[in-house]
């Protein structure tokens, strides 16, 4: 098998260096090509974003504190989009639960910045699109759910929320682990088991009660 060119296929790295760059060759249109089909362009938003073409991180230390950034970013986007979905959720026992995370989201925050307090850095945030990405899914299918399917639709979403933060935070305390900081992985780790806590939680509220409603 062949590619356009007529060289072989086999070699992956030729094929995916061609698919990346769209025939244009070059890291700039690569980059171009970004900005211009990102869901939430990186550069409207007027905030930093680093990310996989940065040079800003070098090391385990700078890495871990890039994933800090994404998280506490993210975190702040929930705290924002559950009182939203508090609105909208029409089971009790649903809308519990999301006021329940959103008082649990205001301690996540507070520990991200322990966290940062104690490894010695500025507590501030980078643009994470993954989330965005998320929440405005989110927000998109509670939209356009009729009223009958919306706290399935609710639950969907916001385990989707959840699995990203569990990832984040799996991360992040075994970074801390490798780091030597115990005392963040500590924090972190708190933090995870509540995620966790809380996917759990919506597994049980959709098998019980929403799912069953909406069927
Ligand atoms: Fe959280
Ligand atoms: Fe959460």
């Amino acid at each position: 098998m062949t590619e356009r060119s007529g060289r072989p296929i086999g070699s992956y790295r030729e094929a995916d260096q061609d698919c990346l760059v769209g025939g244009s060759g070059t890291t700039a249109s690569l980059l171009d090509w970004w900005e211009r089909t990102s869901l939430v362009p990186r550069k409207s938003q007027g905030r930093r974003t680093m990310g996989l073409f940065s040079k800003d991180i070098q090391s385990m230390d700078d890495l871990f504190v890039h994933t800090l950034r994404d998280i506490y970013y993210a975190e702040k986007q929930i705290e924002r989009s559950l009182p939203k979905m508090i609105g909208k959720a029409r089971n009790d026992t649903l809308r519990k639960g999301f006021e329940e995370h959103l008082a649990q989201t205001k301690g996540h925050i507070e520990r991200v910045e322990q966290v940062f307090k104690q490894h010695g850095v500025e507590a501030k945030t980078v643009r994470c699109q993954a989330i965005d990405g998320i929440l405005a899914e989110a927000d998109e299918i509670s939209g356009e759910a009729s009223e009958d399917v919306r706290d399935a639709a609710l639950v969907a979403a916001a385990q989707a929320v959840e699995h990203y933060e569990i990832t984040r935070y799996g991360t992040l305390v075994a970074w801390a682990k490798e780091l030597g900081r115990p005392d963040c992985a500590a924090l972190l780790q708190q933090n995870l088991d509540e995620e966790k806590a809380t996917d759990a939680r919506l597994t049980k509220v959709a098998e019980e009660r929403v799912n069953r409603a909406a069927a």
